[in-house]
């Protein structure tokens, strides 16, 4: 059912013989019998056919959303529709996932400058600030998404929230060496103090879920922390600077004034919100 959706659609686009979809003003009806699975291949393939084009250098996300951006690019790559694509992954799972799809990669330490990335985010607020790293590749995703001169989110609607916080713990990648001391400087901040619950990942470091008895290990050989919090917070903005300046952490999952557009999928079709 899945597939045979995904391919009427992509024929829609392609097809005279599907015009009957094209005269409808929007999706909805269509989507909402769809699965989450749906919503995410549809938001993950139009950032890919809105925003890249042949020659670029693109940053590929990690996660279930991006994972189908990765899959168009190898598509239309294998197609010819695209040319020339330079792609640089956030993380060894969407490393992998490339180059069975025969996606050239590089690096940053050839390319500094990306035109596009393209990834998912676990919260968006009303101004497109993010939190991310749900997945644990939230180092990777900002060193090469801060890079990009477009930075397109891709989420369900699920994802959108009035403020970030509540609705999903920020993760910090801290260094092991006495994580819990710096757990405790994270925890004692001004941002933090009285406010959030800061939480070590336990098990796989792909999600915030304590499975397993060991601390999770991310990519990079570090360790996350979770900060879990009951308000929105305040200034993410803040937040972010007063963590980042803890020694011992790597980076943290805020990311603000960094989204050039987010692609939603809801129930009544696909929207998109630009940043201002
Ligand atoms: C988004 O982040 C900016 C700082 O980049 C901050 O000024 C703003 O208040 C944040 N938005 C929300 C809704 O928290």
């Amino acid at each position: 059912m899945r597939i045979s959706f995904a391919s009427t659609l992509l024929l829609a686009s392609t097809a005279s013989a599907f015009t009957h979809i094209h005269s409808r003003p929007t999706f909805s009806t269509r989507i909402m019998a769809t699965s989450q699975e749906e919503l995410k291949k549809l938001v993950g393939y139009k950032a890919v056919d809105d925003y890249v084009k042949s020659g670029m250098v693109v940053g590929l996300g990690t996660g279930s959303t991006a994972y189908y951006a990765v899959e168009r690019v190898g598509e239309k790559l294998k197609s010819g529709e695209l040319k020339d694509i330079l792609a640089i992954p956030t993380s060894v799972r969407t490393k992998e996932q490339a180059e069975s799809l025969g996606i050239p990669l590089v690096t940053l330490d050839t390319h500094s400058k990306l035109d596009v990335a393209i990834d998912g985010a676990d919260e968006v607020d009303p101004e497109l600030n993010l939190t991310k790293g749900g997945g644990g590749a939230l180092f990777r995703e900002k060193i090469v998404e801060v890079c990009a001169d477009k930075f397109i989110v891709i989420v369900d609607e699920s994802k959108l929230c009035d403020g970030l916080g509540p609705g999903f713990p920020i993760p910090v990648e801290i260094v092991p060496f006495c994580h819990e001391h710096t757990m405790r400087m994270i925890g004692d901040l001004p941002s933090c103090k009285g406010k959030c619950k800061p939480v070590l990942r336990l098990g796989s470091a792909a999600n915030n879920k304590a499975d397993g008895d060991e601390p999770a290990v991310t990519d990079n050989g570090n360790y996350i922390v979770d900060l879990h919090f009951e308000e929105p917070i305040k200034d993410p903005m803040t937040m972010g600077k007063e963590i980042k300046n803890v020694v011992g952490v790597v980076e943290h999952g805020l990311f603000c004034g960094m989204s050039t557009a987010v692609i939603i999928a809801g129930s009544d079709g696909i929207s998109v919100k630009e940043a201002k």
